[in-house]
């Protein structure tokens, strides 16, 4: 059975905190799925009181939570929300924390640590942490919560790590990526590993290359001085869209359990194609939206947003070529692509297959045939689709596109969010969904002759009009002359 624990969250006033983290643990508490007698204690610089910051938490699930406020539900939910006014920069705040937590309140012995702060904080905090004795595990365990960015390039990822592993064990770090609690990217290992027919066909002789597409139609909004210090790929790329990577061409692991997913996502990194920092421009694209229209508003462009600076070349688009030069899939090409404010907002994975080896209709009416693809939808459409050409009724030999849907969520099943499923596995201590600091490694490994060659090219970046779907110079990228973007999920509108 899961034991209850105390959840501690820095930055409990924070964006992600009102977004995510509250109405998710609000959820967990509607699902029956908190530990009876777990503890949240917010933690932030404010002095709200207990009361105070329970109306806070009624204010985030109203603007976040699905379906608004259950009285009868909220008011056991606020049975475990306590407050703690603190700031992280204090050494002493921690000493008084350390001391809460005994305080005869009764808080669970177990402890995990959400750091939802600036990534900045991370090492200073976890060294505080450790040195007011707040991750001794003599009377229960301890889990750190650490939130990506984890570093800001392959070095400061070492030097964090370095920092870290003084006061903590790898098995207490728990390091997010958000996506891999999204149910249709676990879908993608079930689709993979739980259908034998899936995989004689998962390989270089049948896959002609594959696409991973987040698109926003959201700019930066208010995270400008963040978001310029990022950019589109790393904050997306590094981080949830290589993940998704690892997933579509990981090896099939010995068991589901942590250590051995992991070992193999790491293993396609580590196969991954290292780009030449002299070849980046062969492999990689970026640009900047410039003003335009998204879903029928005007919209300014990134420029123009208040926080940013005018000479920025701060990309919000980012696309990649990548190969995974192992067996399985040497001189497939993985295409990557994410923006802000672009035509629509989605997440897919597209799978292309090869074209059949002979054109039996060539001497019918049929044109070339399109090729099969797989398509998996995370967001907004949750779905899994293959496309396949069949014949059209009639007396001609014309053919279409149909395809076979197999999404995985009826119309009555709970959509969950991701930080549900992550703040439980927290609890329960499992680790599977969260990055071992290897894999966050071999990541920044990938991108960072990409980073290190567009911080030598201040002077020029291309731009899209927002509502776009991204640069056209981006076909650059492309192998062969018949790849194309895949935009969306319907065969009509590729
Ligand atoms: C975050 C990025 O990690 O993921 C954001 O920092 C991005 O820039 C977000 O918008 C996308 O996640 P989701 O779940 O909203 O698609």
């Amino acid at each position: 059975m899961t034991e209850a624990c105390t959840y501690v969250i820095f930055g409990a006033a924070g964006d992600l905190s009102r977004q995510k983290l509250m109405p998710a643990l609000y959820h967990l508490e509607e699902a029956g799925r908190l530990p009876k007698d777990t503890i949240i204690l917010g933690s932030a610089r404010r002095s709200w009181s207990r009361e105070e910051w329970q109306q806070e938490v009624r204010g985030m699930i109203e603007e976040r939570g699905r379906g608004g406020v259950d009285e009868a539900l909220f008011k056991r939910f606020c049975e475990r929300l306590y407050f703690f006014e603190g700031d992280l920069t204090d050494p002493e705040m921690y000493v008084r924390l350390e001391k809460r937590l005994h305080n005869g309140e009764n808080f669970p012995p177990n402890v995990a640590f959400y750091l939802s702060i600036r990534p900045a904080e991370f090492g200073v905090v976890s060294q505080n942490l450790s040195e007011a004795g707040l991750l001794n595990e003599e009377h229960g365990w301890r889990r750190v919560v650490i939130e990506k960015p984890f570093g800001y390039d392959l070095q400061s990822a070492r030097a964090l790590q370095t920092r870290i592993t003084r006061y903590m064990r790898e098995d207490q770090v728990f390091r997010i990526d958000h996506y891999l609690g999204k149910g249709t990217v676990q879908n993608v290992l079930v689709f993979r590993f739980a259908n034998v027919m899936m995989e004689p066909l998962w390989n270089r002789n049948y896959i002609d290359h594959v696409q991973i597409t987040h698109s926003e139609t959201i700019g930066v909004g208010g995270r400008a001085s963040y978001y310029d210090g990022s950019g589109a790929l790393r904050d997306m790329v590094q981080s949830h869209l290589l993940q998704l990577l690892t997933l579509v061409a990981m090896e099939p692991p010995v068991s589901m359990e942590a250590e051995a997913l992991r070992d193999e996502k790491v293993k396609v990194l580590r196969s991954m194609r290292p780009i030449p920092q002299n070849a980046v421009n062969a492999h990689a694209f970026r640009a900047q939206y410039a003003p335009g229209v998204v879903e029928g508003k005007k919209a300014l462009g990134y420029l123009q947003e208040e926080g940013i600076p005018q000479d920025s070349v701060a990309e919000t688009y980012a696309a990649a070529k990548f190969y995974v030069d192992n067996w399985r899939w040497r001189g497939v090409p993985f295409y990557v692509r994410t923006g802000k404010r672009m035509a629509r907002g989605q997440s897919m994975i597209s799978i292309c297959f090869r074209h059949p080896p002979q054109q039996f209709f060539r001497a019918s009416q049929v044109q070339r045939p399109t090729p099969n693809w797989i398509l998996m939808g995370i967001q907004p459409t949750e779905c899994l689709r293959m496309e396949m050409t069949v014949k059209e009724p009639g007396l001609e030999m014309n053919t279409r596109l149909t395809s076979l849907d197999a999404s995985f969520r009826n119309e009555d099943e709970v959509v969950t969010d991701a930080y549900e499923d992550l703040l439980l596995d927290v609890i329960k201590g499992d680790r599977s969904l969260f990055l071992r600091y290897d894999e966050v490694e071999a990541a920044w490994a990938i991108v960072d002759p990409i980073l290190r060659q567009w911080s030598t090219e201040r002077d020029y970046i291309a731009t899209y009009p927002a509502g776009s779907w991204g640069p056209i110079e981006s076909r650059r990228l492309f192998d062969k002359a018949t790849h194309h973007w895949r935009h969306t999920l319907n065969p009509e509108e590729v």
